[in-house]
């Protein structure tokens, strides 16, 4: 039998991973349910606290396990939980002042344990929040390295971490609903979409670049059976809507762009490639294009991700991230967060950082060590 908790506890890559003892328990949940029963049946709080602290030493000592609770029949229901998340919600039921606090934290890990309360945009059990500490819900997003796990490596110049699609897809999406990315670049997107059963289509103008994105995404396993479609196109002028119905897709339910942050990386010597516009005025209006190209097909209540840097040129600060963010608001868009994510150092920046160093100090200007991420709301239809 399939347990619904296994599967939302279980959710990110590390799912099919083998149960790290360190870390987790696996319980088992009837036995669990049963011994919380009894003791949320005690009428001491002394006694409760005695009860609590067997439980304890379970999990902290698996092999003395003389309660059953981590017995693990074969069609018994069963559990796998943060040890550290378990730990510290039985020692707060140990730790409460008075016996209706304590049943009141036994009522509400009983229901962290039966209960699936999630939200229409992703498949997070709200019931045990703490168990996703590794979700991001701060807007400074400092990585010290890039996820190069899998089918992602860091071969194509201008491509984003994948922790950036990773987190947005974990928070906004559910498995099996389709995320667009019009700026597809190497893949990155789709190749996550792959990793956390996510359906995924993506745009790239360039032909030499789908080809090097559909090999790492061919070269990531499927193991959610779930779709990618990439197209060889300029999301400035395709007609997103007739694309999906080709495809027999009604809609998608999470968009991401990362476009060229104007010129900074020339990707090709396409007229029709963002990197190649002439001024930010170009830029700016090429993009608006491509966010009212691609309004339409996100169903509203959905979330919209934009990933762009500034620029710095003639001496002057362009702040090329907030010009852009404001293409999407005059779009209907309402603005849901603005994160802050820190530049990893390229080996090429790291040789040159004394000489921009000195730079900076003879310019009288500050070296960019972020990006902005911008996350949109759609809430008119
Ligand atoms: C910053 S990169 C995206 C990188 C991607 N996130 C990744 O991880 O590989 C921007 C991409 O947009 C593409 N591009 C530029 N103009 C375009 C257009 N008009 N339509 C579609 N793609 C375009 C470029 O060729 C480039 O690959």
């Amino acid at each position: 039998m399939k347990d619904n908790n296994i599967t939302l506890f279980d959710f990110d890559r590390d799912s099919d991973k083998k149960t790290n003892w360190r870390t987790e328990s696996i319980i088992n949940k009837d036995m669990f349910l049963e011994v919380l029963s009894k003791i949320e049946g005690l009428n001491e709080n002394n006694k409760v606290k005695f009860e609590i602290q067997k439980i304890i030493e379970v999990i902290k000592n698996p092999r003395k396990d003389n309660l059953g609770l981590l017995n693990i029949s074969s069609n018994g229901d069963t559990a796998k939980v943060n040890k550290e998340v378990i730990l510290e919600d039985l020692n707060q039921i140990a730790e409460a002042q008075t016996i209706e606090r304590a049943k009141y934290y036994i009522t509400r890990l009983k229901k962290g344990l039966t209960e699936i309360k999630t939200n229409k945009i992703n498949d997070l059990n709200l019931n045990r929040w703490k168990e996703y500490n590794d979700i991001l819900t701060e807007s400074l997003w400092i990585f010290d390295k890039r996820d190069k796990s899998g089918a992602h490596n860091s071969g194509y110049w201008g491509n984003f971490i994948p922790q950036i699609p990773n987190q947005f897809l974990r928070r906004y999406t559910k498995q099996g609903e389709w995320v667009l990315d019009a700026f597809l670049g190497s893949g990155t997107t789709l190749i996550e979409c792959k990793r956390l059963g996510r359906n995924g289509i993506g745009v790239e103008l360039l032909p030499e670049v789908v080809e090097i994105a559909n090999k790492n995404i061919s070269s990531e396993e499927n193991k959610f059976n779930v779709k990618t479609e990439v197209i060889t196109a300029d999301s400035t002028e395709l007609n997103f809507k007739q694309e999906l119905e080709k495809r027999n897709i009604k809609s998608v339910q999470f968009l991401i762009m990362h476009p060229p942050y104007w010129d900074i990386i020339k990707f090709s010597n396409n007229k029709k490639d963002l990197s190649n516009a002439k001024n930010v005025e170009e830029f700016l209006n090429l993009f608006g294009k491509v966010v009212d190209n691609t309004y339409d097909i996100l169903d509203k209540g959905r979330y919209f991700a934009v990933v762009i840097g500034d620029k710095y040129s003639q001496g002057e600060w362009i702040p090329l991230a907030f010009y852009t963010m404001n293409e999407v608001l005059k779009r209907g868009y309402i603005l849901k967060s603005i994160i802050i994510k820190n530049f990893e150092e390229t080996k090429g920046k790291m040789n040159q950082k004394e000489l921009w160093r000195y730079r900076a100090l003879v310019g009288g200007f500050y070296i960019f060590k972020h990006e902005y991420i911008f996350l949109f709301k759609k809430v008119k239809k």
